[in-house]
Order: structure tokens, then sequence, then C-alpha cells
């Protein structure tokens, strides 16, 4: 079956060839992108809509979120907006009520989170687990995300759980543990940060996940300046995330890199963190992604346009940079840039149509909820 989106006003590919196209087409074919030109051009279809001159776009790729929670931290946040820091302590609350939650919950609030990131444009979702903490519960985190997101990620070595020694637990996290999840994951992370685990517990996660054959993500630089960047590229990590304290030689190591970095503007504002200088990173050459970074604790929102829009206004992005990033970006980050997070022949039919005429109202019009419809593997997913 085909379809035929036509009267696209600002259509953003993210291809080098294509580019932004205006006054444009696309023709859909089952789950591809089979066809993109003029609208004036456009090949006939088996469906037509037309979008009366407003702008599409690749869908957002919303590639960190922590999905599997149970519980509320409302609390913390109005602690936190009285003055409290953030501290990766809080971790602990969110683990003790998702081991204390049924099957049937977690599923609820997984499914839930991604109905809502889709109905504002998402069309793929990466998440972790990381609020079980022990066999059992960092098992079945990882097994009930693998029928709800896109892609699934192992972060058994979020924080040390209480009742344990740091050695011990890491030897845990490479041992039974990776062994129990391994098979339903693609990814391992680590939080490398004071507080979580330190450089060589932080290497001897990645080491165990990379014998297994995982991908390697770092959670890094979060709180303050420390080794997680240094870490991830010299592991050769796909990303590190978060990102707000880069020195100099961290800016310098990603730009030498594949390493993404990938920007959470929502977490650093959440937790009262400055917001990353993103520009700086653009101009010494590094791959940066912008993702929700989705969680009860430190970013407990699924809008990627929010991150956009933050990106624009507070960190230097140019508004094409910006959904760029939330888009091809987040599909580097996770090693699928052929296949979503672009618009060409061949590529999965993810699209995001926004009622507005252009990609600029994204940052123009902050906050109004700009979605007009999202199609994902061609799929009419919510209009
Ligand atoms: O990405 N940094 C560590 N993990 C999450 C926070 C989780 C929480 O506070 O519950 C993050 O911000």
């Amino acid at each position: 079956m085909t379809l035929l989106l036509t009267d696209i006003g600002e259509l953003t590919t993210n291809t080098d060839d294509l580019g932004t196209l205006t006054n444009a087409a696309l023709v859909m074919e089952d789950d591809r992108i089979a066809w993109i030109g003029p609208s004036s051009a456009a090949p006939p279809a088996d469906s037509a809509v037309s979008l009366e001159g407003r702008a599409a776009l690749p869908g957002w790729v919303d590639s960190h979120t922590h999905l599997v929670f149970a519980g509320d931290r409302t609390a913390e946040f109005g602690a936190r907006m009285a003055g409290a820091p953030y501290r990766a302590g809080g971790i602990a609350t969110t683990v003790s009520a998702t081991r204390s939650a049924s099957d049937a919950e977690l599923s609820a609030v997984i499914a839930r989170h991604v109905a809502e990131a889709v109905s504002q444009g998402t069309t793929y979702v990466e998440t972790k687990t990381g609020y079980g903490l022990d066999v059992p519960n960092e098992l079945r985190s990882a097994r009930l995300a693998l029928s709800l997101v896109d892609e699934v990620t192992f972060l058994g070595a979020h924080l040390v759980p209480s009742g344990w020694d740091a050695d011990s637990y890491v030897d845990l996290v490479c041992g039974e543990m990776l062994d129990a999840v391994a098979p339903y994951v693609r990814w391992i992370d680590v939080f490398c940060e004071t507080g979580a685990f330190d450089a060589s517990q932080s290497r001897a996660v990645l080491a165990a996940g990379a014998a297994r054959g995982l991908g390697l993500r770092v959670h890094g630089n979060q709180l303050d300046y420390g080794p997680g960047v240094r870490l991830a590229v010299e592991m050769g990590a796909a990303s590190v995330d978060h990102c707000t304290y880069l020195t100099k030689s961290d800016v310098d190591d990603l730009a030498s890199s594949e390493t993404v970095a990938t920007l959470l503007p929502a977490c650093d504002l959440s937790t009262r963190q400055p917001l990353p200088d993103a520009q700086a990173l653009l101009n010494a050459g590094a791959t940066v992604a912008l993702a929700s970074n989705c969680n009860p604790g430190s970013s407990y929102t699924t809008s990627m346009a929010f991150c956009v829009a933050t990106a624009v206004l507070q960190m230097r992005m140019s508004v094409q940079e910006a959904v760029r990033a939330a888009t091809w970006g987040g599909a580097r980050a996770l090693r699928r840039e052929n296949e979503i997070g672009i618009l060409k022949p061949g590529a999965r039919a993810d699209v995001h149509v926004l009622d507005a005429p252009s990609i600029t109202h994204l940052a123009y019009r902050p906050g109004v909820p700009l979605t007009h419809s999202v199609y994902r593997a061609g799929e009419l997913v919510s209009s």
C-alpha cells in the first residue's frame, strides 16, 4: 500500500542531498519511505493526504529514557525547587517502589509514557533498566521494556543498592545479573559519577558488557566534572549522556571520536544544573543528540519539543541543529542513523507533521503543542 503526503510546506529530511524542501511531497510504501520530491512531481499512490502547507520532519528519536519505574518523587522535586540539591541517592526511592510493583503496573507505566511521547511526535524510544538493582528485578525490567519500546539498555550499574559494597555489587552486575539480562538488551550503561560508580568500576561494567556483545553507553559528567566522557571515548561507547560539565579536553575527546554527546536539557533544568553549551560541541566537530531523559527523579517529561526549544533558546543551537540532534542525532547515538531520524527512500516511514508552516515554530512558540499528526513505520499513530 502506498500513501502520498502532499503540499508539505517545509520538509526536513536530514539528508545531505535533499536537505530542507519546500512545497514537497513524500510517498510511503508500507513501513518505508518510497519517494521524496516536489509536490508538483508527486507520483500516483493508493491514497493521498494534503498537509496544506504544514511542516513535516522525521519523528523524534528519544535515545535516553528510564521508563521502567513505579512511584512518584513530587516531594523530592518540590524540595529541589525550594533549594535542595539533586543527589543520585534519590534513585533508591524509585528502586523500592519499582521492586514492590507488579508486572502489570510496570507495563502500564511504560505504555502510558510511550503513548504520551508518540502523541507528541516521538516515533522511536530507547529505555533503560536501572530501578531494579537485583537480579530478578533487573531481569523483569528488561523483559517488560522489550515488549513496549524499540530498544533496551541494561543499567544495573545505576546506583549501589543498600546493603552492598560497591565492588561486590559491580561483580554481581558483571556476572549473574548480566547473564540474566543480556538476552533482552542491546546496550549496557553505567552511571559514572561521584555517588554512583568510579572510573575503574565503570570500566569493569562496560568491559563485561562488551565481552557479551553489547554496545556501550555511559551516564557521565552530569553533576560535576569527572572521568565519564574520557572513559566513554576510550571504550568506544556509542554515546555519553548528560555532558553537563565538560572541560576543553572532554570536548576535544568527543570531537575526535565516534561517541555522541547526548544532551538532556530537561534534566539540567529540573535539577537546577547549568545548561551545556551545545554550540561549543558542534563547533569543535562533535556529534550532538538531544533526548528527554524521561524519569521520575531528574527529568519527568516526554517532551522532545521542550528539549528542542530549550536547546535553541538557551544552548546556542539553531532550530535546524536542535531538530537534527533530536532526530538524526538520537538515531546516530543508537547507531541506526540510516534507518530512522532521516527521511529518504528506504528509511522507516516515521513522519511528524506540525501544525505550523516551519520547524522554527518549535522554538518561536515554546510550550505550544504543535504536533498535528504522527506516522510511525507508515502507520498513522496520532492525529
Ligand atoms: O539520567 N543519572 C542517573 N540517572 C537518571 C536519574 C534517575 C533518578 O534520579 O531517578 C538520569 O538523570
